[in-house]
Protein backbone atom coordinates (compact mmCIF):
# COMPACT_ATOMS: atom_id res chain seq x y z
CA UNK A 1 0.00 0.00 0.00
CA UNK A 2 1.47 3.42 0.66
CA UNK A 3 3.16 5.62 3.37
CA UNK A 4 1.00 8.56 3.87
CA UNK A 5 1.25 11.95 4.94
CA UNK A 6 1.34 12.40 8.73
CA UNK A 7 -0.57 15.90 9.78
CA UNK A 8 1.07 17.90 11.77
CA UNK A 9 0.00 19.59 15.13
CA UNK A 10 -1.87 22.90 13.83
CA UNK A 11 -3.78 21.31 11.23
CA UNK A 12 -7.48 21.04 12.49
CA UNK A 13 -8.23 17.55 11.18
CA UNK A 14 -6.55 16.39 14.28
CA UNK A 15 -8.46 18.06 16.81
CA UNK A 16 -12.03 15.94 15.49
CA UNK A 17 -13.65 13.53 17.64
CA UNK A 18 -12.89 10.96 15.25
CA UNK A 19 -16.34 8.46 13.99
CA UNK A 20 -16.58 5.09 15.26
CA UNK A 21 -15.96 2.27 12.70
CA UNK A 22 -19.35 1.46 11.56
CA UNK A 23 -20.22 -1.84 11.34
CA UNK A 24 -20.38 -3.17 8.11
CA UNK A 25 -16.86 -1.38 7.66
CA UNK A 26 -15.45 -3.99 9.51
CA UNK A 27 -13.73 -7.38 7.31
CA UNK A 28 -13.97 -5.15 4.35
CA UNK A 29 -10.88 -4.48 2.18
CA UNK A 30 -11.44 -0.36 2.57
CA UNK A 31 -10.66 -1.13 6.28
CA UNK A 32 -8.02 -3.31 5.54
CA UNK A 33 -6.36 -0.59 3.25
CA UNK A 34 -6.53 1.82 5.85
CA UNK A 35 -4.55 -0.20 8.29
CA UNK A 36 -2.02 -1.47 5.95
CA UNK A 37 -1.59 2.69 5.41
CA UNK A 38 -1.06 3.05 8.91
CA UNK A 39 1.32 0.29 9.32
CA UNK A 40 3.86 1.61 6.36
CA UNK A 41 3.31 5.45 7.24
CA UNK A 42 4.17 4.44 11.20
CA UNK A 43 6.97 2.16 10.09
CA UNK A 44 8.38 4.78 7.32
CA UNK A 45 8.49 7.28 10.43
CA UNK A 46 10.21 4.58 13.09
CA UNK A 47 7.12 5.26 15.44
CA UNK A 48 5.58 3.53 17.81
CA UNK A 49 1.76 4.20 16.99
CA UNK A 50 -0.26 5.95 14.86
CA UNK A 51 -4.01 7.34 15.09
CA UNK A 52 -5.84 7.22 12.18
CA UNK A 53 -6.71 11.24 12.63
CA UNK A 54 -2.82 11.83 11.88
CA UNK A 55 -3.14 10.41 8.20
CA UNK A 56 -6.45 12.60 7.85
CA UNK A 57 -8.34 9.47 8.35
CA UNK A 58 -11.77 10.53 10.89
CA UNK A 59 -11.92 7.21 11.94
CA UNK A 60 -11.48 5.27 15.31
CA UNK A 61 -8.65 3.14 14.36
CA UNK A 62 -4.81 3.12 16.11
CA UNK A 63 -2.03 0.70 15.89
CA UNK A 64 1.18 0.70 17.77
CA UNK A 65 3.96 -1.50 18.44
CA UNK A 66 7.66 -1.78 19.45
CA UNK A 67 10.01 -4.42 18.64
CA UNK A 68 13.37 -4.84 20.75
CA UNK A 69 14.80 -1.55 18.67
CA UNK A 70 18.17 0.47 19.11
CA UNK A 71 15.88 3.34 18.98
CA UNK A 72 13.93 2.44 21.95
CA UNK A 73 16.48 1.31 24.53
CA UNK A 74 14.75 1.35 27.45
CA UNK A 75 11.12 0.74 25.79
CA UNK A 76 9.86 -3.09 26.64
CA UNK A 77 8.85 -4.59 23.45
CA UNK A 78 4.81 -4.77 22.65
CA UNK A 79 3.26 -6.88 20.21
CA UNK A 80 2.08 -5.07 17.00
CA UNK A 81 -1.55 -4.11 17.72
CA UNK A 82 -4.84 -2.60 16.14
CA UNK A 83 -7.32 -1.21 18.00
CA UNK A 84 -11.01 -0.59 16.71
CA UNK A 85 -13.33 1.62 18.36
CA UNK A 86 -11.24 1.10 21.77
CA UNK A 87 -12.55 2.15 24.88
CA UNK A 88 -9.87 2.76 27.63
CA UNK A 89 -10.93 2.80 31.37
CA UNK A 90 -8.24 3.72 34.39
CA UNK A 91 -8.17 0.78 37.13
CA UNK A 92 -6.36 2.35 39.28
CA UNK A 93 -5.40 6.40 41.04
CA UNK A 94 -1.88 6.52 40.04
CA UNK A 95 -0.47 8.16 36.91
CA UNK A 96 2.94 8.60 36.28
CA UNK A 97 5.22 11.55 34.05
CA UNK A 98 6.99 9.96 31.26
CA UNK A 99 8.43 11.55 28.26
CA UNK A 100 6.21 11.56 25.04
CA UNK A 101 6.75 12.27 21.87
CA UNK A 102 4.23 12.70 18.20
CA UNK A 103 4.81 12.09 15.09
CA UNK A 104 2.63 15.27 14.48
CA UNK A 105 4.51 17.15 16.92
CA UNK A 106 8.26 16.83 15.06
CA UNK A 107 11.53 17.11 17.08
CA UNK A 108 9.87 17.77 20.35
CA UNK A 109 9.00 15.71 23.70
CA UNK A 110 6.99 16.13 26.51
CA UNK A 111 6.62 14.78 30.40
CA UNK A 112 2.97 13.69 29.84
CA UNK A 113 0.97 12.14 33.23
CA UNK A 114 -1.19 8.73 32.50
CA UNK A 115 -3.06 6.31 34.23
CA UNK A 116 -0.44 3.44 35.09
CA UNK A 117 -2.78 0.30 34.27
CA UNK A 118 -6.13 0.52 32.01
CA UNK A 119 -8.57 -1.78 30.82
CA UNK A 120 -8.66 -1.63 27.28
CA UNK A 121 -11.53 -2.96 24.95
CA UNK A 122 -11.87 -2.93 21.58
CA UNK A 123 -11.83 -4.61 18.19
CA UNK A 124 -8.78 -5.66 16.36
CA UNK A 125 -8.26 -5.44 13.06
CA UNK A 126 -9.91 -8.19 12.03
CA UNK A 127 -13.18 -7.50 13.93
CA UNK A 128 -12.81 -9.33 16.88
CA UNK A 129 -13.24 -8.46 20.08
CA UNK A 130 -10.30 -7.34 22.33
CA UNK A 131 -10.32 -6.80 26.41
CA UNK A 132 -6.89 -6.58 28.45
CA UNK A 133 -5.22 -4.78 30.81
CA UNK A 134 -2.34 -2.67 29.55
CA UNK A 135 0.42 -1.28 31.95
CA UNK A 136 3.11 1.09 32.52
CA UNK A 137 4.95 2.38 28.72
CA UNK A 138 2.00 -0.29 26.81
CA UNK A 139 -0.76 1.40 28.98
CA UNK A 140 1.09 5.04 28.06
CA UNK A 141 1.07 4.15 24.15
CA UNK A 142 -2.66 3.15 24.80
CA UNK A 143 -3.36 6.38 25.70
CA UNK A 144 -1.36 8.70 23.84
CA UNK A 145 -3.15 6.79 20.81
CA UNK A 146 -6.46 6.85 21.58
CA UNK A 147 -6.33 10.64 23.18
CA UNK A 148 -5.58 11.12 19.11
CA UNK A 149 -9.43 9.72 18.88
CA UNK A 150 -10.44 12.68 21.11
CA UNK A 151 -8.61 15.17 18.91
CA UNK A 152 -6.14 15.78 22.00
CA UNK A 153 -2.32 16.00 21.45
CA UNK A 154 -0.04 15.36 24.37
CA UNK A 155 0.83 18.74 25.09
CA UNK A 156 -2.63 19.69 26.34
CA UNK A 157 -1.88 17.03 28.96
CA UNK A 158 1.66 18.79 29.41
CA UNK A 159 1.54 19.78 33.34
CA UNK A 160 5.01 21.35 33.92
CA UNK A 161 6.17 23.35 30.59
CA UNK A 162 9.74 22.89 31.87
CA UNK A 163 9.68 19.50 30.75
CA UNK A 164 8.20 20.44 27.04
CA UNK A 165 11.30 21.34 24.19
CA UNK A 166 13.02 20.19 21.13
CA UNK A 167 14.71 17.32 21.68
CA UNK A 168 18.06 18.56 20.70
CA UNK A 169 17.45 21.30 23.49
CA UNK A 170 16.14 18.96 26.03
CA UNK A 171 19.39 18.03 28.46
CA UNK A 172 17.11 14.56 29.71
CA UNK A 173 17.90 13.85 25.65
CA UNK A 174 21.61 14.44 25.41
CA UNK A 175 22.75 11.11 25.55
CA UNK A 176 20.70 10.80 22.32
CA UNK A 177 17.43 8.33 24.17
CA UNK A 178 14.42 8.78 21.79
CA UNK A 179 11.02 7.61 21.50
CA UNK A 180 8.14 8.31 19.12
CA UNK A 181 4.78 7.43 19.51
NI1 LIG B 1 0.83 10.89 18.68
Amino acid sequence: MSVREILRMGDPRLLRTAQQVPSDMLQTQELQDIIRDMLDTMEAAEGAGLAAPQIGIDLQIVIYGISQNPRYPEAPPIPLTTLINPDITPLDETMVEDWEGCLSVPGLRGRVPRWTRVRCCALDGDGQPLDFVAEGFHARVIQHECDHLQGILYPARIRDFSQFGFIDALPAFQSGSTKKT
